[in-house]
């Protein structure tokens, strides 16, 4: 054998011991890697089963891959339910660790789809804390609402009423949320004379006649007496409470040199009838709805209510008169308002009638006074 032989052998073999000696030191480590973790999972498993967690729950885990994850937190019940349902969805993982669990059949589907729309999981906390479980629904006929915690924590917010609110939001310019509910649970957003309500208790002083209210068609009140002639240009009625404040209110307005005279007052159904027919017939109906109620419609059918004319004998010119400025800042002192105000047509949905005077009684007249409030406005605000 000659050395050039002798030498390719050895390069040979050490090779070959190398390679050898590489392979077992590989094998080596990986071996004690995998027992490393081997040793980890299982005792990640028992402190899982030691926090409550179900076996099928942790077999979940364990195929995810999370179990250091999930031990990194308090056992979470809505989590373990999740796990042992076929509703888990891995990316939600924070969702169920998070949101306190509730015992109902498809609480995890009823988070998911909350999730699904967008809802945070502080917010979908929050939903959970404030609404009865069954009215989840009504959240989630509708898109993500951006400002849901701030429906949620309007005291006279009817969730049953959320997608009736969400449109009106959407489609006034007033972005008011205490508003908007208001005008709902009033009803003023369905179409007037269409989706309107009989007036259960027509002799209440405060009594709601508008679009979406009407009396009933042979309701008239009892208790009518004809307003004093000095203060009204014929035999005119009045309920007698509003009657006397009225004759008070045209008394105190005379001591001053003002003349407020009424120019109708009670009207029965057939009357209105006549003067919206008649208004129709001239203006056309889309006209004569925005000054004259429809007959059932009229709150001078109420007896509560009296049309009045100031010192210039005109009263579609009542407003510049010196006796309309009085009655604005005083009328609330005798119980009246005026009813059909100039910012409020899209909640009254009439025109501004500065002549229209509507008997409240003092409190709440001098409450809408102070507070801006028109009638609507003012009853809703009492409305859960
Ligand atoms: N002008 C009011 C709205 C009425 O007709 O009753
Ligand atoms: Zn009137």
């Amino acid at each position: 054998m000659n050395k050039k032989k002798v030498i390719i052998i050895i390069i040979v073999i050490s090779f070959i011991i190398l390679s050898i000696s590489g392979i077992l030191l590989f094998d080596y480590i990986n071996n004690k890697e995998d027992t490393n973790k081997s040793n980890t999972n299982i005792s990640n498993v028992e402190s899982l089963q030691k926090l409550g967690y179900s076996k099928e729950s942790i077999e979940q885990l364990e195929k995810l891959d999370i179990l250091d994850k999930v031990l990194k937190n308090e056992y979470s019940k809505t989590l373990d339910v999740a796990l042992s349902s076929n509703k888990f969805k891995s990316e939600y993982l924070d969702l169920y660790l998070n949101v306190e669990y509730l015992d109902k059949e498809d609480f995890i589907d009823k988070i998911n789809a909350l999730n699904d729309k967008g809802y945070t999981i502080e917010e979908i906390n929050f939903i959970l804390s404030k609404i009865n479980y069954e009215d989840i629904t009504y959240i989630l006929e509708s898109n993500y609402i951006e400002n849901i915690k701030d429906y949620l924590n309007i005291e006279n917010m009817d969730i049953q009423k959320l997608r009736r609110y969400i449109d009106y939001y959407n489609n006034n310019s007033s972005k008011d949320l205490r508003s908007v509910i208001n005008y709902v649970n009033m009803d003023m957003d369905k179409t007037p004379y269409v989706d309107y309500k009989t007036v259960e208790d027509p002799n209440n002083i405060l009594v709601l006649v508008n679009k979406y209210n009407k009396l009933a068609d042979d309701y008239k009140p009892d208790d009518l007496e004809r307003i004093n002639t000095n203060y009204s240009v014929r035999n005119l009625y009045l309920r007698k409470e509003a009657k006397e404040a009225f004759e008070a209110l045209c008394r105190d307005a005379s001591s001053l040199g003002l003349s407020i005279r009424a120019i109708s007052s009670y009207r029965t159904f057939d009357y209105q009838k006549g003067l919206y027919d008649n208004y129709v017939s001239v203006n056309g109906v889309e006209e004569a709805d925005t000054y004259s109620a429809r007959p059932g419609f009229s709150e001078h059918e109420t007896g509560l209510a009296t049309d009045v004319m100031g010192s210039n004998g005109n009263y579609t010119r009542f407003a510049e008169t010196n006796e309309y400025t009085w009655v604005v800042n005083n009328a609330h002192n005798y119980g009246f308002i005026i009813r059909y105000p100039k910012d409020k047509e899209n909640i009254t949905k009439y025109m501004f009638e500065s002549w229209h005077l509507r008997y409240v009684g003092k409190d709440a007249a001098t409450y809408m006074y102070e507070n801006n409030l028109c009638l609507e406005e003012y009853l809703a605000s009492k409305l859960k």
